[in-house]
């Protein structure tokens, strides 16, 4: 089944170049670059280069490895048609487009030029799906040169609609597509355009989709024109395309391939932002949390690490497991003396793991402070161990524990319950959501969710009403058990089955520890970027999340505050505390908006510094945690 998605008219996106520039108004507020921009200059990051144009050839051969056909939007992050794409490389997605045949392919330009120009060369099975975006009456003529090109299914995209289409000749179309502007900056659209639009569509015996009025968010005005929806799609052409072609071939069940099988050890997209994710994670856990209060000089002479379900150790190509960056980051704080010394416990059940793989790998990790520890036994029984350890301290170590399960089995919540309880004890774990929302209903997974959700309120996410929203059911069901009495924070990340939109876990951060929780977020959000991995409460990329990638002192969060706290007053730790894991914007985000609405005129906000100088002004620069905030009502 496709996954959830945000763009109602596809069902999944193909980037195998991104970056762009502006050719027209309708660029003017692209969502793509403000989002791609976010990330320049982070190192490793997909966008590291933000906006400028990148061809991925790495890319370029993933529809041949999506089984399931789908309904795919190329290049939502770039234009297929851009100058600076070579004709042998928009000739090479073209090939992958042919063979991948089991696939819809939705291409949408606003180069209309070069698209007629190469078009003749290029070839056009029924499945690729050519358009033109045509926002207002100056750029009509795109039709015209869209006519030219033989595709079967032609399409305009009304998308961001900022004017009256007069002169739209929609002879030969096959859909058209129409919509407002949504983001901070939106430019409303007028419901006469769009009627105009569709008037011309019914007329022409054209399917019509309206995709949303839109405004300061994308689904900020609904999608009713005139009391109804408009979903029209070329419907006689996506069927034949989508019907299963050839004998079915079952497809194995992730949940059947053994635990010690070399498939389950190939290094996936998502494996590689999880290991990310860890990693940046226990750079600022080792550094911060690991030393002590901030600027009290203690330092823990030991600190802990679990790895709960260690699995091998190292990938079939090569690639380090979960237990080889434990140590590395171990040994980065040991040798930059943030501790004295760092204990490794590394616990997998499978014994072909263990033997063949784990053992071994972790033999090989020496240092003279860190100490790394296979163990062949459960989680539970490592986990178990570790908290009578510390119920025998007097002076407990801070501890991380990463639990990371194929499935949802060996995770009992009186586990967690216990380990959380444990004074400086920090819990990442691995929700696989995907599996345990299409098996929910067999027995085998009974048990290990009553374990995990420490009782059967996992069963009213087994309901038909849930069918499409499984995974988020199951978060919010897990999240309701969590909280506040486990752990104060639980933090949730998706992680998307790589490039398509299926939910395949969630990482959830489990912490009382409110720097901790911001660390995490920070860590995360830094890695999202490529579409495998968003933060739960943020719209994926390419629905218009114009708040991910505003420029200071970032609008969209000034809205959020002076709505959601007026007439509150609160600290700024509070603050953050309160908003911050709702939303994608960091520490310094926050910093940036409230600062900016002290300064408008009239104020949004009144700040009173807990620290002044005799002259009554603020004796720190900048908004400082205990720093107290007064939003007025509104
Ligand atoms: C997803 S893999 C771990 C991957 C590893 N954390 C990494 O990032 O490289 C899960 C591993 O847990 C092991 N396992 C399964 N049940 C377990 C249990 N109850 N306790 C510990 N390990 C278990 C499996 O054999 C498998 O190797």
């Amino acid at each position: 089944m496709p996954g959830p998605t945000t763009i109602e008219w596809t069902e999944a996106t193909w980037n195998p170049v991104t970056g762009c520039s502006k050719v027209s108004p309708g660029c003017a507020h692209c969502y793509a670059e403000t989002f791609a921009e976010r990330w320049r200059g982070i190192p490793g990051h997909a966008y590291e280069q933000g906006f400028d144009l990148r061809l991925w050839p790495s890319r370029l051969e993933h529809p041949l490895k999506w089984k399931k056909s789908r309904v795919i939007f190329v290049n939502s992050m770039s234009d297929l048609f851009h100058e600076d794409i070579p004709d042998e490389y928009v000739a090479q997605v073209f090939d992958v487009m042919v063979r991948a045949d089991h696939h819809v392919y939705q291409v949408l330009t606003k180069r209309h030029e070069r698209l007629a120009e190469l078009a003749p060369d290029l070839p056009w099975p029924d499945h690729i799906w050519m358009g033109v975006t045509i926002e207002n009456r100056r750029f009509v003529h795109r039709a015209e040169y869209l006519r030219r090109v033989p595709a079967n299914t032609r399409f305009i995209s009304a998308e961001p609609l900022l004017g009256p289409l007069e002169g739209l000749d929609l002879t030969d179309m096959h859909w058209v597509i129409a919509g407002g502007e949504s983001g901070a900056q939106f430019r409303p659209v007028r419901e006469e355009w769009i009627r105009g639009i569709r008037d011309l569509s019914v007329a022409h015996d054209v399917p019509f989709f309206f995709k949303q009025w839109g405004g300061f968010r994308a689904k900020s005005g609904g999608r009713l024109l005139e009391g109804r929806e408009w979903n029209q799609m070329p419907s006689h052409k996506l069927e034949p395309v989508l019907a299963p072609t050839g004998p079915k071939v079952p497809k194995k069940r992730q949940k059947d391939i053994p635990d010690d099988s070399d498939e389950k050890w190939q290094y996936t997209e998502h494996t590689r932002a999880k290991h990310e994710i860890l990693r940046r994670y226990l750079g600022a856990w080792l550094a911060i949390l690991g030393r002590g209060k901030k600027g009290s000089g203690f330092q823990h002479a030991r600190l802990m690490l679990l790895d709960g379900f260690a699995g091998r150790g190292r990938y079939v190509n090569g690639e380090g497991g979960s237990p080889q960056i434990m140590f590395d980051r171990a040994v980065e704080a040991v040798d930059a003396g943030l501790a004295h010394s760092i204990w490794i416990g590394c616990a997998e059940l499978n014994k072909n793991n263990f033997d063949g793989h784990l053992r071994p790998v972790c033999d090989a990790l020496k240092h003279h402070a860190v100490t790394v520890t296979p163990t062949h036994e459960s989680f539970e029984a490592a986990g178990t161990k570790l908290a009578e350890w510390a119920d025998r301290q007097a002076v407990r170590a801070p501890v991380f524990v990463m639990v990371d399960p194929y499935g949802v089995a060996g995770v009992p919540m009186t586990l967690l319950r216990r380990l959380l309880a444990i004074d400086r004890v920090e819990v990442l774990l691995t929700f696989m959501v995907r599996d345990t929302g299409r098996f929910i209903d067999e027995d085998n997974y009974e048990k290990p969710l009553t374990d995990l959700f420490g009782g059967d309120v996992w069963r009213e996410c087994a309901g038909d009403e849930y069918r499409d929203r499984r995974d988020e059911c199951l978060l919010l069901k897990l999240q309701e058990v969590v909280r506040p009495d486990v752990a104060t924070w639980a933090t949730p990340f998706r992680v998307f089955e790589d490039e398509r939109r299926t939910v395949l876990y969630y990482l959830v951060h489990l912490t009382n520890n409110d720097l901790g929780m911001r660390e995490m977020k920070k860590a995360m959000v830094q890695q999202s970027g490529d579409m495998t991995f968003w933060p739960v409460t943020v719209r994926p990329p390419d629905q218009l999340a114009l708040e991910v990638g505003e420029e200071r002192p970032y609008p969209s969060l000034q809205h959020r505050l002076a709505k959601m706290y007026a007439g509150r007053r609160l600290t700024f730790l509070e603050l953050l505390n309160e908003d911050y894991p709702d939303g994608v914007w960091l520490e310094s985000e926050y910093r940036w908006a409230v600062d900016g609405m002290e300064k408008e005129k009239p104020a949004r906000v009144g700040i009173s510094r807990h620290r002044l100088t005799k002259g009554g002004r603020p004796a720190t620069r900048g908004i400082q945690h205990p720093d107290t905030l007064r939003f007025p009502e509104s």
